[in-house]
């Protein structure tokens, strides 16, 4: 059984994550400062940012385990605004570089890490060049946070490069939601607003955790990233009638229809193999 080390095992979208790979047949070990409720999984109480825990994190523990064979790296501080942003830049950044690092040390070539939406330009005062959006136009970082996560996807493509081993994964997640926050998505109808900073975009957990473990079987070598939304938007509104409103002017890639995202995930259905099941509509 491959075994698999997730960072931020613990929280929001790596309970599921961890969820997801253990019912897939991963051997999976819990990388996190705190402990998660689920223990589904061994945790390993670590610290991140010390470079020291990571490295012995990922060569073995004494009679835990002996190798890991890939990394799924989600541990950060999840958002802007949550602490100082210097705070963020120095846990995020060194966190990333650290798991990479040390990965190199144990001979893991295999690592999906957890980018952000906000990388595309999220809140979009500036709007953004056209819609869907993709993976087609260069990040435009609007906080300390998306700044990292820029940062971070430019680090690990030069990582690939010193590494023609190395396959590295990014994905570009949506806003994660489990399915007990789905009771609040009714009232964003009344004010498009309230969720026009993400262009009405979220992630169901479930199919987020899907995206992660597709990303861990992709074939191939090198860093590639990936949009990953829920297929419809948070909105009873269709979709081309919040464009017709809410972005009159901008250019239309390809059309759109029904309630589909506007972050494409075209090319995770392309290149994973991503097939999103799961729709608030369906709880609410
Ligand atoms: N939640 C979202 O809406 C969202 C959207 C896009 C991207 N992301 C990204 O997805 C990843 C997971 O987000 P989440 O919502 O599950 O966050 P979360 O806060 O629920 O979980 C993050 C976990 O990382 C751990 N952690 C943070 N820094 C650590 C450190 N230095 N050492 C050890 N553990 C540390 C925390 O203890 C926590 O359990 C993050 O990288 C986040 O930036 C989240």
């Amino acid at each position: 059984m491959a075994r698999v080390a997730v960072t931020g095992g613990s929280g929001k979208l790596g309970r599921a994550a961890v969820r997801d790979l253990v019912e897939h047949g991963w051997d999976v070990v819990n990388l996190d400062r705190a402990p998660s409720p689920d223990n589904l999984a061994p945790f390993l109480s670590i610290d991140l940012t010390d470079y020291g825990q990571v490295v012995g994190a990922l060569t073995g523990v004494d009679d835990r385990y002996d190798r890991i064979d890939a990394v799924v790296h989600l541990a950060a501080i999840p958002a802007p605004g949550l602490q100082a942003n210097s705070a963020i830049f120095r846990n995020n950044i060194l966190s990333t570089y650290n798991v990479f690092a040390a990965a190199k040390v144990a001979g893991i070539d295999n690592i999906v890490w957890a980018s952000s939406e906000t990388v595309l330009g999220l809140p979009f005062e500036t709007p953004p060049p056209y819609l869907p959006v993709d993976e087609e136009y260069a990040p435009r970082p609007e906080s300390t946070y998306s700044l990292v996560k820029t940062l971070e996807e430019t680090m690990v493509g030069e990582l690939c490069r010193w590494n023609p081993r190395l396959k590295a994964t990014g994905l570009r997640f949506s806003n994660v939601m489990y399915v007990e926050d789905y009771a609040a998505f009714p009232a964003f109808e009344s004010d498009p607003t309230l969720r026009d900073w993400n262009l009405w975009s979220y992630i169901d957990a479930r199919d987020g955790a899907l995206a992660i473990r597709l990303g861990l079987e992709r074939e191939g070598t090198g860093k590639e990233v990936f949009v990953i939304a829920s297929p419809d938007t948070v909105m009873s509104t269709p979709t081309p009638e919040l464009v017709k409103a809410h972005y009159p002017d901008l250019e239309l890639k390809r059309p759109v229809e029904g309630h589909e995202t506007l972050l494409s995930i075209d090319k995770a259905r392309r290149l994973l193999g991503y097939d999103p099941r799961h729709t608030w509509r369906d709880h609410v």
